[in-house]
């Protein structure tokens, strides 16, 4: 498309709402390989349980702790390994769960359950006392399904839950420490392909999640063969480079972006992220360069603006909200838990201007809370933003007309 078809689009949709198109979308079935007898069980277990789906979380599951120290941790690998084995145990074994969450997928997840969404997860979530929490948390937030991604008994990596630990100082500064700092990456390295429960669970959602730091966990050709299988099955897949856009830049990292930029559906991407991944951090042209790459099928590109708010852009239209008007806590999972809203929007053919507003309305509640996790927008913080903004518009933020139709798609 001419470039001032895409000016004159930018500039006369900021709050108008317009028709969408959507490609027509495969629903070709895959077959699934033999089945190993353990795996076979998982996926008799998921199946039927699984059946109706709307969103899997792939990958990087997580516990995230926040331990307040006077000053940060030495950065040499050698001390941060020790210290982070001696958290690792200490923590476990203290009965304090009041500075755990859950984190990384789990955040899109948990945002997506909260607008009624049925999620499961697909990653690890070992048998340790940090498996043991997320399972819980994820339960208890209306995710009881997880699919493993491949038996612990040939990964010894996956015998253990991934931890993420913040050191916190007074001041403000803080630092984080997993054991995906140290490599060696990706830490399934081997793996030529996930268990068959977890192809088995994506190939009955309507969407699959999938973020930068799954590619620190699983091979590149493991994620983009997940991804084929699950959209040959009528799966839509959603990617989030997030802050790992930064390491996805050179040599097999970058054909791994190249790769599931090509299968994505629907790209989410911060300006930052924005300039690592299409080389162009101006909304118009960061999104243009993602939807004109010769091989994509991408149909959503969304560009997340911090407290400005947000922009939606297809290959014919654009749509750009405005930020709701809130008092913020903390940004920390804004941007994750606002994926929530794009897949709904997405999944239900819903349109553009009242996803995007919804999306927004879940980034600012996250906003309202401190940290991500069981922190992200609770359901009744979206619908009241929502309301106040038909109730007592602002010139700034977003219309009553589109607040209303974001409404409808959550009442
Ligand atoms: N200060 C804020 N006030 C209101 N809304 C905000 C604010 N910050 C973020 N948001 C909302 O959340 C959305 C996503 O935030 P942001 O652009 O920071 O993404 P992100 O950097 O990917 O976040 P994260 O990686 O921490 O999950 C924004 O588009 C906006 O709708
Ligand atoms: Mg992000």
């Amino acid at each position: 498309m001419p470039c001032a078809v895409w000016v004159a689009s930018i500039v006369s949709s900021t709050s108008v709402p317009r028709p969408i198109l959507f490609a027509p979308r495969s629903s070709l079935l895959t077959p699934f390989d033999s089945l190993s007898r353990k795996s076979h069980r998982t996926l008799l277990a998921s199946s039927a349980a699984s059946s109706g789906l709307d969103l899997v979380a792939l990958s990087n599951i997580c516990v995230d702790i926040v331990l307040p120290v006077k000053d940060l941790p030495p950065l040499d690998v050698e001390s941060r390994k020790k210290l982070l084995a001696e958290k690792s145990a200490s923590l476990a074994a203290t009965g304090d769960r009041s500075n755990w969450e859950v984190g990384g997928s789990c955040n899109v997840a948990i945002a997506a359950a909260r607008l009624g969404l049925r999620v499961a997860t697909c990653g690890n979530i070992a048998s340790d006392v940090y498996g043991h929490f997320l399972r819980k948390t994820l339960e208890a937030e209306g995710i009881p399904q997880n699919a493993e991604l491949a038996l612990a008994d040939l990964f010894p990596t996956l015998r253990e839950t991934l931890l993420v630990l913040t050191f916190v100082t007074s001041g403000g500064k803080h630092a984080f420490c997993s054991r995906y700092d140290f490599g060696p990456w990706p830490l399934l390295k081997g793996i030529e392909t996930l268990a068959d429960g977890a192809h088995q669970m994506m190939a009955t959602a309507k969407a699959v999640f999938i973020n930068g730091f799954v590619f620190d966990e699983l091979p590149p050709d493991v994620v983009a063969l997940a991804a084929q299988r699950a959209q040959q099955a009528g799966a839509a897949i959603f990617f989030d480079p997030g802050p790992r856009a930064f390491t996805l830049q050179e040599g097999p990292r970058r054909a791994a972006l190249d790769a599931i930029l090509d299968i994505a559906d629907v790209v989410l991407m911060t300006q930052e992220e924005a300039l690592a991944v299409a080389g162009e951090s101006e909304p118009f042209h960061a999104a243009k360069a993602v939807l004109d790459r010769p091989q994509a099928r991408a149909q959503w590109v969304v560009i997340k603006l911090g407290g400005t708010g947000s922009q939606l852009h297809t290959s014919t239209h654009v749509v750009s909200q405005p930020a709701f008007q809130v008092e913020v806590k903390d940004c920390v999972g804004c941007g994750d838990s606002m994926g929530g809203a794009i897949v709904l929007g997405f999944i239900q053919k819903r349109s553009l201007s009242a996803t995007l507003t919804l999306a927004n309305a879940v980034g600012g509640a996250t906003a309202m809370g401190l940290g991500a996790g069981r922190n992200v927008a609770g359901r009744e913080d979206v619908l009241s933003l929502l309301q106040r903004g038909i109730d007592f518009p602002n010139p700034h933020g977003p219309s009553p007309a589109d607040c209303r139709a974001a409404l409808e798609l959550v009442a």
